[in-house]
């Protein structure tokens, strides 16, 4: 355990939000409607029947919120732009009064010396680009690349990053994949193709960047863990390899090898996705940062029932394994495999079910999580990763995509019927490990 912050003094401390989680504002100054408002209007896509009209009030609660993270004493916020708050229909005129919000976000938190970092995607696609056919119409990256290219023209001096998309893996997957997520479409075919035409906008939003000359670092946000098999069988490493190969390599390659991995690609047969000549030279140009997402490992066993995961350190409220050491084996493991820029743990952290007791909020098992996954990450750093900082999420409970509301993973605690936000005790936390830095 970490008793006191050895991180290098530069360090990058955050914490991370997205727009639909928290804003609410659903329909505020001009915004159109994303996949995620219409994926809400069926309560049976979302478990406690619920939706992002208001969330957290973010849209009208920044200030307040904005003052929150200034107290915690972190450097940086990472959040997500809603690009239909900013293009309604994702194509067209732009919505000045959308923009506004950001440029006043934007200067309460360079008032309060926070560093911002954006990501352009974070899931909600504008309806409008969702009745042209969404991802799966190649079109959908170069309205992506326009609208890329135009925050980074208006915003692009005031960011200290840019992502490109959060977690590609999961729109495509959950999205196009088992219909957990918005737009809701089961079809293994449909959503490899997504996952071609997202690594293609990442491509062509980062030539449309550099070309605003944006002062900002530019990357992209992957959601990344490693494959473990369940045993030695020959099976369970099949199926951990293939596994590895079809959610970390599937993206990382085509960025930075300028292909897809053979095994995954064979494995995809017929479902293998349109490429056109050029893409992967689209795809493939350095980055100036790597976001990585680290929840959990995946568990590969081909036993039928699976073996399940051992949980030493047991599960967390979403059900996914407590597994520390899976941090370290993972980025030493992308050391070894590519030409890796810096890394920014974009997001780590638990789901608990906290209540307010007296006042406060005791979340003991949100403090172990963070601090046995920074020590999973100083361990990374001392066998010579280059990380450059570390995003929990997140600031605030918000909503839990198919989960609703009812999963909290935030480390200030949110009172939805009031919309009173309380510090969990692992705020205070953070904030004090934070202070200690060398
Ligand atoms: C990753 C996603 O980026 C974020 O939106 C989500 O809330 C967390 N994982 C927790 O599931």
């Amino acid at each position: 355990m970490t008793q006191s912050n050895n991180f290098p003094p530069d360090f990058t401390w955050g914490v991370a939000t997205s727009a639909f989680q928290i804003e609410g504002g659903a329909t505020a100054d001009g915004k159109g409607p994303s996949i995620w408002d219409t994926f809400c209007a069926d309560p049976a896509n979302i478990k406690d029947h619920s939706d992002g009209t208001v969330a957290c009030d973010h849209y009208h609660r920044y200030r307040e919120d904005v003052g929150l993270i200034s107290s915690l004493n972190v450097d940086a916020y990472r959040f997500s732009m809603a690009w239909a708050r900013v293009q309604p229909t994702g194509k067209g005129a732009w919505n000045e009064a959308g923009f506004a919000f950001y440029d006043r976000l934007l200067d309460e938190l360079a008032a309060n010396n926070i560093k911002a970092h954006l990501t352009l995607y974070h899931w909600d696609l504008p309806q409008g680009l969702q009745d042209d056919g969404g991802w799966l119409n190649r079109e959908t990256a170069h309205r992506f690349a326009e609208y890329a290219g135009e925050v980074a023209r208006r915003f692009g001096d005031r960011l200290e990053a840019i992502a490109t998309h959060n977690e590609p893996w999961c729109t495509a997957n959950l999205g196009y994949g088992n219909a957990q997520f918005a737009p809701g479409v089961a079809d293994a075919k449909q959503a490899i193709q997504v996952s071609h035409h997202l690594l293609l906008s990442h491509g062509l939003a980062m030539s449309a960047m550099r070309a605003a000359n944006t002062s900002a670092k530019l990357g992209i946000v992957l959601n990344q863990w490693t494959a473990d098999p369940a045993t030695d069988s020959a099976a369970d490493r099949a199926m951990a390899e293939l596994e590895y190969a079809r959610s970390v390599q599937w993206f990382m390659d085509p960025i930075f090898k300028g292909r897809y991995p053979e095994l995954a690609l064979r494995a995809h047969g017929d479902n293998a996705p349109v490429v056109h000549e050029g893409d992967f030279d689209a795809i493939r140009q350095p980055i100036d940062f790597l976001g990585c997402n680290y929840y959990f490992r995946s568990w590969c066993s081909a036993a039928t029932p699976p073996v399940p995961p051992p949980a030493k350190l047991g599960l967390t409220d979403m059900g996914w394994e407590i597994h520390p050491q899976g941090l370290t084996e993972l980025l030493i493991k992308l050391k070894e495999e590519y030409p890796l820029p810096p890394i920014y743990i974009t997001e780590n952290g638990m789901a608990n079910p906290d209540t307010i007791v007296g006042g406060g909020v005791p979340d003991q098992a949100r403090i172990d999580y963070v601090r046995s996954h920074l020590d999973a990450l100083k361990a990374a750093m001392d066998l010579g990763v280059d990380v450059r900082g570390y995003f929990l999420w997140s600031l605030l409970d918000n909503f839990e995509w198919n989960s609703g509301y009812a999963k909290r993973f935030g480390i200030i605690h949110v009172d939805y019927a009031t919309q009173k936000r309380t510090l969990k005790h692992s705020a205070l936390w953070y904030r004090e490990f934070i202070s200690a830095r060398g």
